[in-house]
């Protein structure tokens, strides 16, 4: 599939017949993300940010990243003119540090540490500095509205709600925000019930998984000092998820799941992907496919069962 670079939101919607005869599950969907202007979904979440930092009159927006986060609000930015400053891991592999310099024009800041030490360096100059905070968790209002489109896109295509949503989760702002998006339609009395919510995350380290795992009534931090952090689960390894409370709740009040994906499944599901639908997804963004295949693949089962692809 082609990345249309240009148009937010509204991405395709794949019947995924191929990769669902694959994988066991008879109505298998794949809402593709990567048909944003900048190649994820979180051009939804930048761009609202970069909105609201207009609204209030300011002049630089930062932001902690794995790569994917700063690449689109630098590029939100810099379509509206401000300046951005983008904090990123130097040990991460990010391949679009070039894309976020030299074609957005940001500032890069490489930080010794964790992603959260890059969030958290970003925020302390944030607030030095007067610039907008456009990390996850700093205005968790903001995801919310930024991702609930994706719930009714998935509604008005299928036309019914699904059995199932699976999402990748790194800070969980994605997964809080299509959840929040079924709700409203059901609370306006649109739908009659919300899908159940599938949270997929790498195995290298995650807190809404790990709490899931647990059978937590409340999400607790991962050990920060067993993150298993690799080129692959980048967008996806956190000790502190921003938006992981929404997340865990969210899981919890649709009856959902909570599922580890290996390095090998994200490398295995994202050839997968790509032998049997063309869609060339980026390793992070098939963890959904591994959680959904996790929970019904192989179990001959008639619902109908959406994975979203991020990227
Ligand atoms: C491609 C991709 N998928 C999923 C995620 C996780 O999204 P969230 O932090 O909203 O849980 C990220 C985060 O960077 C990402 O880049």
């Amino acid at each position: 599939m082609e990345k249309s670079h240009e148009v937010l939101g509204n991405t395709p919607l794949i019947i995924a017949k191929n990769l669902g005869k694959a994988l066991g599950i008879d109505r298998l969907y794949l809402k593709y993300e990567g048909s944003n202007p900048t190649g994820t979904q979180k051009d939804r979440v930048a761009s609202v940010h970069v909105q609201k930092a207009l609204e209030y009159g300011y002049n630089t927006v930062v932001v902690g990243s794995c790569g994917n986060y700063g690449a689109a609000i630098a590029y939100y930015a810099s379509l509206h003119h401000l300046k951005s400053l983008i904090y990123i891991p130097r040990q991460f592999h990010s391949p679009r540090l070039e894309e976020i310099q030299y074609k957005y024009g940001a500032r890069l800041m490489l930080v010794d540490g964790m992603y959260e030490d890059s969030v958290e360096a970003s925020k302390r100059d944030a607030s030095e500095n007067n610039w907008f905070d456009a990390n996850a968790g700093a205005h968790p209002e903001l995801g919310l509205e930024a991702y609930a489109p994706i719930a009714q896109e998935l509604f008005q295509v299928i036309g019914e709600v699904p059995d199932t949503v699976s999402v990748p989760v790194g800070n969980g702002t994605t997964l809080a925000g299509i959840y929040h998006g079924f709700e409203k339609m059901k609370i306006s009395g649109f739908l009659k019930k919300v899908p159940k919510i599938i949270a997929a995350s790498t195995d290298g380290g995650n807190p809404v998984i790990s709490s899931f795992k647990g059978r937590l009534a409340k999400i607790v931090d991962f050990p920060r000092d067993k993150i298993r952090e690799t080129e692959l689960n980048e967008p996806l390894v956190n000790y502190h998820s921003y938006d992981g409370d929404l997340a865990y709740e969210a899981v919890l009040k649709s009856g959902g799941y909570a599922e580890y994906v290996t390095d090998e499944e994200l490398l295995a599901f994202k050839k997968l992907v790509k032998d049997r639908e063309n869609i060339d997804a980026i390793p992070a963004a098939v963890a959904s496919v591994v959680g959904t295949y996790h929970v019904v693949g192989r179990k001959n089962d008639k619902g109908i069962h959406v994975a979203v692809l991020t990227g």
